[in-house]
Parts: C-alpha cells; structure tokens; sequence
C-alpha cells in the first residue's frame, strides 16, 4: 500500500490525513515523547487487529489506549480509584502508563483478550492533536515484533513503509525508552515496566509500590500480570551478551575478555560502550551510546545502538551494563531483554 509521510512540525491542518486515516479504521504511525508509535482507533476491533497483523504482533499481548483528556479516560477505564485522578492530574501528559478495568466499549482485541486496559496521555503535542482530531488510540511501538522500539524516523520507515496509511515524522523522540507502566487492579500498586517516569519519583506518590523483579528484567514475566513482557523484546537479531559490574574498570576488563574469546574463533564483535570506556577496546566495532554521566543520553540513544549491531553485520555483541538509578532502571530492564536474559556479572 502507499504511505503518506507528514512533518509533524508542520501544524494542525497537515494532521487531516493521519486523522482521517484514524477515523476510516486506518494505521498511523506517530511520535510520542517516548517512542514511536503505531496507532488506530481504539474502538475500532477491525483497525486495531490491522496493527496485530503488520507488526506480527502476538494478539494475546495488548496495546496502550492513549487519550488526549483525563475526561477521556471514563470511556476506556472503570473503578478508577478516587485517589488516582489527583496523581493522574500532576503526572498526565506524561510517560506513565496505568492498568486498570476496561470498560465494556473498549473491544477485547485491543487489551489483548483481557478485562483490564493501559492507559496514558502522551506528552507530545503532535500525539495529542491526533487523538484530539479523531478518537483515543490504541497503539503499541511502532516497531515490528520482538525489535528494538522506534526512536528515529528512518526506524520507522525501516519497519513500517507501505505497510500503513499514514507515518508522522516527528524526528527523534525524546526519552528513548517507552513509557512507565503501573497495574492500579491489585491491592497495592505493581510496576510492570520501568520507564521515563522513575522508581525514585512514583515511591514519593505510592510509598508501597511493589517492584517484582521481572520489573527489573532479571527473570522472565510473570505473565498473568505482565503478559506481552513474556515475548522476545528489543533484540538485534544477532546474539548480544551483557556485561554488569558495579565497578566499571573491572567491567571492561571483563568485556574484554569476553570479546578475546569470541575474536578466536574468529567471529566479528561489535561493543555497545559509553563515551568514557570506547577507548578501551580494539579489534571491534564501537557503538557509542552516550555518557556514563548522562543516563538520560544513554536512554535516547538505547535502541538506535541495539539496531546498528544489525546494520554492521557484526556476528555478536557485547553490551556494557550502567547503574540502576533513575532512568538506568528503564535502561538496564531493556539491555536484560535484549541480551534474552545473556548476562556476565562480576
Ligand atoms: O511509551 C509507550 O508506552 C509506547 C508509546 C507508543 O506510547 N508504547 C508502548 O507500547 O511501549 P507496547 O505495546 O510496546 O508496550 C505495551 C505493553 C505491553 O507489552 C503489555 O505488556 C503492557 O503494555 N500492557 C498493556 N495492556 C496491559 C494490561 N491490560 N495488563 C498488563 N499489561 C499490559
Ligand atoms: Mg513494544
């Protein structure tokens, strides 16, 4: 099929097509703060099972319904707790996700057979003039299954050209890693997904959050409550090994190492490194994904570095591990998966 391609810095009324693809039962792809994503109504069960189709997406794994008002979220959610929509009110638009009851409208193949649906506001202006113009809209990442989220146009062009009506280019998105997702069904709120939105700052709003560790990515979900993190997730399609150590000398001695072996038996290595430590290796491919000092940098620039190990033709990688603060959680749950669970710890 033929795709349209709009700039998104262009204004409201360069919106009309992506709108009215939404309104026909169509797919957009669109930028949000986070990532890419690739969007229809989400109302609509025939559009929504178009997007299962062209990312090869499990229909068992469901989709974020993202709304563009808190008055929007009565639609697509039930039994919101009370306490919720004064949190909601500081944090939306933003990075955060929530999972709560669907409400009966919302059709099961966008919640992926389940009785409960995320929900988020995305904080991008062209996002929400999107839904603002035509319907809430379920949208996973704007990726093919099981690759790495689309944080750059030619990523999405890569995955989705002549596949969907409609692609907004935005350019880069701004977090780089999708957003925080938080189950509100349970007794005590669970973090199912670390993101943009820090452990740091959600322990200050829900003091007895629980942070089960496939939260963290070092097991498999648990996929009665987080069924679409069970899936392969993020990966470059040739093998890449994590390396994890507190103390980042000792981690690149080891990488090292690691890298000496695969080189003898001749294979070509590609090193996901930090500014500081590139340096440090030779006979490789360096990708360097940012300061060690600047977590934030390093999450915008995760998953373009997991999709150039792909473009090098490389026949593995090794990926250096960073600290658990802040974004670094998102950051290290992401490597974890990307690495299918491939760990060497100090
Ligand atoms: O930042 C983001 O969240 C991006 C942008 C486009 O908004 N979206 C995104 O969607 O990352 P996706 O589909 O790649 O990840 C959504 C995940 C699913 O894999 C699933 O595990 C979880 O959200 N999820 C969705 N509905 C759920 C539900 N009812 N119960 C538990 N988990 C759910
Ligand atoms: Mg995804």
């Amino acid at each position: 099929m033929e795709t349209i391609i709009i700039r998104a810095a262009s204004g409201k009324r360069e919106l009309e097509p992506a709108i009215n693809a939404i309104l026909r039962g169509g797919l957009v792809a669109f930028p949000t703060e986070t990532v890419y994503g690739l969007g229809a109504d989400a109302f609509n069960s025939t559009a929504v099972r178009r997007i299962y189709e062209v990312k090869g997406r499990p229909s068992d794994n469901p989709s974020i319904v993202h709304i563009a008002s808190l008055d929007q979220l009565s639609d697509v959610a039930i039994d919101v707790p009370p306490h919720l929509y004064d949190v909601l009110r500081k944090v939306w638009p933003g990075p955060f996700t929530v999972i709560l009851r669907k409400s009966p409208t919302v059709p099961l193949e966008t919640t992926g057979g389940r009785e409960t649906v995320a929900v988020r506001m995305p904080a991008h202006p062209v996002a929400l003039d999107l839904i603002r113009g035509s319907r809430p809209i379920a949208a996973p990442s704007a990726n093919l299954s099981g690759r790495p989220s689309p944080t750059r146009i030619d990523h999405v062009i890569h995955d989705l050209m002549g596949k969907v009506d409609v692609i907004i280019d935005g350019g880069d998105t701004y977090f780089g890693v999708e957003s925080t997702i938080i189950d509100f069904t349970g007794r005590r709120p669970i973090l199912l997904r670390p993101g943009p939105f820090t452990l740091e700052e959600l322990r200050k709003f829900f003091p007895d959050i629980e942070v089960p560790e496939f939260a963290r990515g070092i097991r498999e979900a648990d996929a009665a409550l987080a069924p679409g993190m069970k899936y392969r997730h993020y990966a470059p399609l040739k093998p890449v090994t994590l390396v994890e150590c507190n103390d980042v000398d000792y981690m690149v001695k080891l990488a090292s190492k690691l890298i000496d072996e695969f080189r003898s038996k001749g294979m070509r290595i590609a090193v996901i490194c930090s500014s500081e430590t590139c340096g440090s290796y030779s006979g490789v491919e360096l990708i360097n994904i940012g300061s060690r000092n600047d977590l934030y940098g390093v999450a915008r620039q995760l998953f373009d570095s997991l999709r150039r190990v792909d473009e090098l033709g490389v026949d593995a990688a090794v990926a250096e591990g960073f600290p658990e603060i802040g974004i670094g959680l998102a950051i290290m749950n992401r490597l974890r998966k990307a690495s299918g669970f491939n760990i060497v710890r100090c």
